[in-house]
């Protein structure tokens, strides 16, 4: 996938001998100017994954944009610039070229929206993408669930709040209740167990009701953030530094990026950096959040720290885009959830992420090395006063045009727009969709074990979930 110069895919022993000739020059000359890539190449490259789509109905997906086109407005804060694209919108009448809404609560979690409108794509212009659409489930590596989930909650969301954690009356719910409903009854749920199904439940609070019931499959979510509670709840807190992960592993699911909000600043671009560090966001938080506080009181006095509170609006925006062009490092510390959207805005403002947030998962590990473009703190080291400060004082002006020179390659990997209205049409080879589905493609020899495994037990059997990975 990635032209590295680790890979090994050299079919001819000719060629082979001839590299081995070649490398140790190559070596000799090389060697002090070369910078590990922060993609790392996989050995073997299979060229596709075969995935077939349910038929759900359009309401649960694409009708959902048209419902959410259709309310008079929202008038929740982010929400400015869609009313706007309301004004002009005729309901309706643009089918399937909807656009996902613009508010950064939702845009956050698109992945969704793109990662559908690649299996929609007509194959004649699926020239880059790695998942390929089959119409047979027989044929199919796995089979993708075309729910909008995260579409869903906001939805319900915007129009009845209060019924979101209850079933009665909540629109929300009726629809996971038919996904999951309608599933169930396929032959192709019941021979697997669902273990063979792709659901993308970005938004934390996707899928709230039906959690338990999709957990047996691959999940693609942001972090595990919103399935701890319940796993600990489950698992009794025998081990409190131990997750006990019944529902969400890094063996099945797959850890996706967030949809970035600010602009791709290009490293031709980029320009001296006065500020030394940067975060933008709420002070209080929940859960671990709490480190965010007490960095937050550490941290607002020192000099070339620049930390302060916004809104998501355009406002906060055009704040968020000067922060981090102008800083050299952006903090990133847990909020309600280990992860947010301001990592990847952080990278496609080539500002040096500084992570704050001791059990975080990140996307595509194993294909991409953060260490080669952030800075890992300790959340025990960054309390101490003066410490982080003078941690990233220390870092020379060589480091820090590395690290953006090595992010500035990895801003490609985590973008999912393609250009293409409603989401349908080619898509870059290196985007996020790609990556994606290479992920979910290493995870199929476990799964087809699993699913083996599984069919053996004599009816009436049943072994506790016991997934106690860390
Ligand atoms: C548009 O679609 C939504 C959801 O399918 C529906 O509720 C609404 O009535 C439709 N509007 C028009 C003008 O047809
Ligand atoms: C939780 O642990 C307590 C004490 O070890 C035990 O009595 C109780 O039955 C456990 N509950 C569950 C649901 O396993
Ligand atoms: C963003 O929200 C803040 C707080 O409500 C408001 O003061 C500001 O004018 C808003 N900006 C825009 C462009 O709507
Ligand atoms: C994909 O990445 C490779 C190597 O980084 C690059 O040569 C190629 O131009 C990229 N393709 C696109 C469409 O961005």
């Amino acid at each position: 996938m990635m032209p590295l110069k680790n890979t090994c895919s050299i079919p001819s022993l000719f060629i082979s001998l001839s590299i081995l000739c070649i490398l140790p020059l190559s070596l000799f000359f090389f060697h002090s100017s070369t910078t590990p890539n922060p993609q790392i190449s996989l050995q073997t490259s299979p060229n596709s994954i075969k995935v077939y789509i349910p038929d759900l109905p359009r309401s649960l997906n694409y009708g959902l944009l048209d419902k959410y086109w259709s309310l008079n407005q929202d008038s929740r804060i982010g929400s400015e610039v869609d009313n706007e694209i309301r004004k002009t919108h005729v309901p309706n009448s643009s089918g399937k070229f909807l656009p996902y809404p613009e508010n950064p609560i939702i845009k956050q979690y698109s992945a969704e929206y793109w990662i559908l409108g690649d299996l929609m794509t007509d194959v004649k212009l699926k020239i880059g993408s790695f998942a390929k659409r089959v119409f047979s489930v027989e044929e199919a590596d796995v089979i993708f669930v075309p729910f909008f989930a995260t579409l869903s909650a906001e939805m319900q969301l915007i129009v009845n709040k209060g019924v979101f954690r209850k079933k009665d009356g909540n629109e929300d719910y009726e629809r996971q209740r038919m996904v999951v409903d309608f599933l169930k009854q396929t032959e192709a749920w019941k021979r697997s167990g669902g273990r063979d199904h792709v659901f993308v439940i970005t938004d934390p609070v996707a899928m709230w009701h039906v959690k338990a019931e999709v957990a047996p499959a691959i999940l693609l979510v942001v972090d595990f953030g919103g399935w701890y509670k319940l796993d600990s709840k489950a698992s009794n807190h025998s081990s409190p530094d131990m997750i006990h992960h019944t529902q969400v592993s890094l063996l099945k699911d797959v850890i996706v990026p967030y949809t970035h909000l600010l602009p791709r600043l290009p490293l031709s671009e980029n320009q001296k950096r006065e500020t030394l560090l940067y975060f933008k966001g709420a002070k209080h938080r929940h859960r671990g959040g709490i480190v965010r506080e007490k960095l937050w009181d550490l941290l607002i006095n020192e000099p070339g720290i620049v930390m302060e509170e916004g809104f998501p609006n355009a406002t906060g925006k055009e704040q968020s885009i000067k922060g981090m062009r102008t800083s050299e490092f952006c903090l990133h510390p847990a909020g309600d959830t280990p992860t947010s959207c301001r990592l990847f805005d952080a990278v496609q403002s080539l500002c040096i992420p500084i992570i704050v947030s001791d059990n975080i998962e990140l996307p595509f590990e194993g294909m991409v090395d953060y260490s080669e473009f952030s800075v890992f703190v300790a959340v025990s080291d960054a309390l101490q006063p003066s410490w982080l400060v003078n941690h990233l004082k220390s870092y020379s002006d060589e480091q820090k045009d590395r690290f953006r020179r090595n992010m500035a390659l990895v801003q490609p990997v985590f973008e999912y727009e393609n250009g293409q209205p409603g989401g349908i049409g080619p898509i870059s080879p290196n985007g996020s969709i790609n990556y994606i589905w290479r992920k979910v493609h290493q995870k199929l020899p476990m799964i087809k074990e699993a699913v083996i495994r599984e069919k053996r037990k004599p009816p009436g059997v049943s072994v506790p979930l016991r997934c106690h990975c860390t």
